[in-house]
């Protein structure tokens, strides 16, 4: 018998995915790879839509990534800037849209701090700090005066500015250990090689006994070029480089580069949980920071097999 029974229809409120912008710098190293495959991944198991661009690098295209996310009216932005500065005024419409900007990767620098709900990333002056360390304990027992050259990332930006402060205050006042060569090769593994053979075109006696590559791309990059010269990369020029790619651990193994720092580029899940905070209005802490190490080459093939990226 067919019951007669009247329910009463409800409403139940659909719940509403989190829709994330996401501007990424660009697409110029290993970490960076890793960077975007980690958030891919992250924005998928959490259930949130994510809008990426790649800015290859302009400033200008984050701009308007980040202008055609407030018309899309997305719920939070997220950033990995290019470059430091020149970002008061496009986080300044992402304000006035109330649109909450998170920072992830790199830093910037605004007047206004209350632009951004939170930068996550490394801290990129440790890591100029610990590649210095590391030097200056590898070359204790080296006499003479010590010849470094310092392949920079991209001009202006964070970590690029950050590890050669961070280096340069180790070796403050250290007056054996000289920066004779500074160039930038943009984070780039062609562009390491281009600028390490320009080095190593010089007269022999300007060549360095030390490599501080603020990326693992530009360290192999130079490897190469060392190889080319005619020299044993790792012997004859110690190489000390950031990001811990397995590349560069394979690069350890093989006696080519003698000690990397570790940025870690699997931001993915921070950067999920911060947007999901941020919707559930909580409020976050300014500053997170990834926990990171450093490695010396006696380290790499016990640690190689545990490398993500
Ligand atoms: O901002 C992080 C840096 O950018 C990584 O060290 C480098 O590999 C990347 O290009």
């Amino acid at each position: 018998i067919p019951l007669n029974i009247n329910i009463p229809s409800v409403e139940l409120p659909v719940a509403k995915t989190i829709v994330l912008g996401f501007s990424q710098l660009g697409s110029e190293s290993a970490w960076r790879a890793a960077n975007t495959n980690s958030i891919k991944a992250a924005a998928l198991e959490a259930g949130i839509t994510l809008i990426m661009k790649n800015a290859q690098q302009s400033q200008q295209n984050q701009v308007e990534a980040i202008r055609s996310f407030i018309e899309s009216k997305v719920d939070v932005i997220a950033i990995a800037p290019v470059v430091q500065t020149g970002w008061d005024d496009i986080l300044e419409e992402a304000k006035q849209a109330g649109i909450p900007v998170i920072i992830l990767d790199r830093a910037v620098n605004v007047k206004d701090h209350s632009l951004y709900v939170t930068c996550i990333g490394s801290d990129f002056f440790e890591e100029g700090v610990k590649a210095a360390k590391y030097m200056l304990d590898k070359m204790r027992n080296y006499s003479g005066r010590i010849k470094i050259a310092e392949l920079q990332g991209t001009i202006g930006s964070t970590p690029s500015i950050d590890r050669g402060r961070g280096f340069r205050k180790m070796i403050k006042g250290q007056n054996t250990f000289d920066i004779t060569l500074t160039q930038s090769a943009d984070f780039t593994m062609a562009g390491g090689y281009k600028v390490m053979r320009e080095f190593l075109s010089l007269p022999n006696d300007k060549w360095p006994k030390v490599l501080f590559s603020h990326n693992d791309d530009m360290a192999i990059g130079a490897v190469k070029a060392i190889e080319e010269a005619g020299l044993k990369p790792g012997t004859d020029i110690i190489i000390i480089s950031v990001d811990g790619t397995r590349r560069a651990f394979e690069q350890m193994i093989a006696g080519n580069i003698n000690a990397v720092v570790e940025c870690n580029p699997l931001l993915g899940p921070l950067l999920m949980q911060a947007t999901q905070e941020i919707m559930s209005g909580r409020t976050l802490p300014k500053r997170m920071v990834p926990p990171e190490d450093i490695f010396p080459q006696e380290l790499a093939a016990m640690e190689v097999g545990n490398r993500t990226y």
